[in-house]
């Protein structure tokens, strides 16, 4: 049994704590809107939690992208490039994405697919015994392909720009704000999908009867 005073100086220790803005707010909010603009009130939109070196997410992409085109400016995308801990080379992937997206905003998507066609070669097991540096270096090489090899020496200063470090912590932070503990993680105008094995047929049957409903 825990001392009832000690329950309370703990309850206003966390109050105190609370009043603070616990992290920044960003000036933009977070995520990638995949080809149109968001339809606000009239399209469904999708949000997907995806990890670009994660083979779950991969799958997920192919599926998803599918539905998008079906419902051509009906269903709305958005992307938020999140790490899972427990891939070692995510975090490093998803700033990558972050300063593609700064220096060249049209190459996010490529780079986010070219990532997801050779993740292979990030896991955790084949990257052991390489450094850091040398991931830096291999993914700058994979990136400045879609990005424009002309960024060569900019993307390289990319990882030392603290904005972008900024950026994908907030990008991580915004799932973690979510409740998003895996990764594929989808929410559909705002609620969580219980399922992330969400094939074509499976989107189709979630999103056909809202926008039925909507048109009412
Ligand atoms: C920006 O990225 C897109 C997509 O990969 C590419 O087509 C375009 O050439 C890039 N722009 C420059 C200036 O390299
Ligand atoms: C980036 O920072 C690292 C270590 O902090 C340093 O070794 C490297 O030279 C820097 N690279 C650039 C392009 O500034
Ligand atoms: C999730 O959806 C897939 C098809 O998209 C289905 O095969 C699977 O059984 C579903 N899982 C659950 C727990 O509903």
């Amino acid at each position: 049994m825990m001392n009832p005073l000690l329950c309370l100086m703990i309850l206003f220790l966390c109050f105190s704590l609370c009043k603070s803005q616990l992290h920044p707010i960003p000036a933009k909010i977070d995520g990638f809107v995949y080809k149109k603009p968001i339809v606000w009130g009239e399209s469904v939109v999708v949000e997907a939690f995806l990890d670009p070196v994660c083979s779950d997410s991969r799958d997920s992409w192919l599926p998803l992208k599918q539905a998008f085109d079906y419902y051509s400016g009906q269903l709305s995308l958005v992307v938020h490039p999140v790490p899972m801990p427990y891939h070692s080379n995510s975090f490093t992937a998803c700033r990558s994405l972050h300063i593609a997206n700064k220096l060249n905003s049209s190459s996010f998507y490529p780079l986010l697919e070219l990532f997801f066609k050779t993740q292979g070669k990030y896991y955790s097991a084949p990257t052991y015994g390489l450094s850091r540096a040398i991931i830096v270096a291999d993914m700058t090489k994979l990136a400045l392909t879609v990005v424009g090899e002309s960024f060569s020496t900019a993307f390289q200063s990319g990882f030392n720009d603290s904005s972008t470090d900024r950026a994908a912590r907030i990008s991580f932070k915004y799932g973690c704000s979510r409740g998003v503990a895996g990764t594929p993680s989808f929410f559909v105008n705002g609620m969580p999908l219980s399922n992330s094995t969400v094939d074509y047929n499976t989107w189709k049957s979630i999103v056909d009867p809202l926008l039925s409903k909507n048109k009412n």
